[in-house]
C-alpha cells in the first residue's frame, strides 16, 4: 500500500505505539487523524506531526473522545471523515491495562478494561465500516497483544480483553473480506511506552518473571511492524522473532485452520449466490 494522500485514523494516537505509528505514516505522506481523551497530549502530538509533514496538503486532525462510549466514538469518526476525507485505514491502538492477582483485582478493573480495549475497538470499527463498505475498500488494524494469544499470569483482566479483540477481529476479517476490507491484528510483546510504565508497580512477581523471558521492544519497532503489516496486508502482525516463536508454539496449525475456514466460507457464499439465482 502506498500511504501517500491516504487517510489513516489512529485511536490512541497521542501516546506510545499509536503515536509512533502516526509519526511514521505522516512521513509516508498520509493524512493522519488521531483520537484519545486528553486534549493536551493530542495537541502536543498534532504539533509534532505537523513538524514532520512532507507536503503542505497533508491533513492532521486530533479529536478528543472516550471511545468506550459509543456516541463519542461515532461523533469522532463522523467529524474526522467529513469534508471529503473518508477513512482508508483505521488503526485501533487505544488501550489500557492493570495487572494483579485475580483475587485482588476489583471487578471494576475487569469492566473498565473491557469497556476500553474491547468495546472501544468495536465502537470505532462500527463507525468506520459503513464508510469503507460504501467505497468497497479499506484496512482495519486492531491492537491485541501477546496476552491476546497466550494466557499470562497476572493479566486475567487484560488477557480477557485482548483475546476478545483477537476473536472479534478474526470474524470481522471473514465478514468484511467480500467487501474489499482487510482486517489485521497486532500482537506486540512488552513495549516501552507509558502503558508499560503505568503497570510496572502493579505487576506480581510471577508476571515480572514471565515478562523477563522476552525482549522489550520500542514503540518505533512495533510501529514499523504495523506499517509493514499494512503494506503486506498481513492478517497477524507479530512484531519480532520471539513473538513469532511464541505464536507458533501456542497456535501450531492456525494457518491451515484459517485456510479451511476461508475455503468453507467461499463455498458457502457460492452456494448462497446459486440459491439466490435459482429462486
Ligand atoms: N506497551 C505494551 O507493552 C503493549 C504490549 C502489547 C499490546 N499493547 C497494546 O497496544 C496499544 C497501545 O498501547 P501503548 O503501550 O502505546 O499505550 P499508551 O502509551 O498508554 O497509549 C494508549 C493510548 O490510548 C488512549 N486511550 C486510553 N483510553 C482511551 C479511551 N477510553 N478512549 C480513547 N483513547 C484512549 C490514550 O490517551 P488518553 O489516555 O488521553 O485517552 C493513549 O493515547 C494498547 O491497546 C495496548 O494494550 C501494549
Amino acid at each position: 500500500m502506498n500511504f501517500d494522500q491516504q487517510h489513516v485514523i489512529i485511536t490512541g494516537g497521542s501516546s506510545g505505539i499509536g503515536r509512533a505509528t502516526a509519526r511514521l505514516l505522516i512521513q509516508r505522506g498520509a493524512h493522519v487523524s488521531i483520537i484519545a481523551r486528553r486534549q493536551e497530549l493530542l495537541d502536543e502530538t498534532a504539533a509534532e506531526l505537523q513538524a514532520l509533514r512532507g507536503q503542505p496538503e497533508q491533513r492532521i486532525r486530533a479529536h478528543a473522545a472516550d471511545l468506550s462510549a459509543w456516541e463519542q466514538a461515532r461523533e469522532a469518526i463522523a467529524a474526522l471523515t467529513a469534508d471529503g476525507f473518508p477513512p482508508d485505514v483505521l488503526i485501533n491502538s487505544a488501550g489500557i491495562t492493570h495487572p494483579g492477582y485475580f483475587e485482588h483485582l476489583d471487578l471494576d478493573v475487569f469492566r473498565r478494561l473491557m469497556d476500553v480495549n474491547f468495546f472501544g475497538t468495536l465502537h470505532s470499527c462500527r463507525a468506520v465500516v459503513p464508510l469503507m463498505m460504501e467505497r468497497g475498500r479499506g484496512q482495519i488494524v486492531n491492537l491485541s497483544s501477546v496476552a491476546g494469544f497466550l494466557g499470562v499470569f497476572g493479566y486475567t483482566a487484560y488477557c480477557a480483553t485482548k483475546f476478545a479483540v483477537r476473536g472479534f477481529s478474526d470474524v470481522l476479517r471473514q465478514e468484511l473480506k467480500p467487501h474489499g476490507i482487510h482486517v489485521s491484528v497486532v500482537f506486540p510483546p512488552d513495549t516501552d511506552t507509558p502503558q508499560l510504565q503505568y503497570e510496572d508497580p502493579f505487576k506480581p512477581l510471577e508476571t515480572r518473571r514471565i515478562s523477563g523471558t522476552a525482549k522489550t521492544l520500542t514503540a518505533d519497532q512495533v510501529a514499523q511492524a504495523i506499517v509493514r503489516g499494512i503494506e503486506r496486508r498481513q492478517v497477524y502482525i507479530l512484531p519480532n522473532l520471539d513473538t513469532r516463536l511464541y505464536f507458533m508454539l501456542v497456535n501450531g496449525f492456525t494457518g491451515l485452520a484459517r485456510w479451511i475456514l476461508d475455503w468453507t466460507i467461499a463455498q458457502a457464499r457460492r452456494e448462497r449466490e446459486l440459491d439466490a439465482k435459482g429462486s
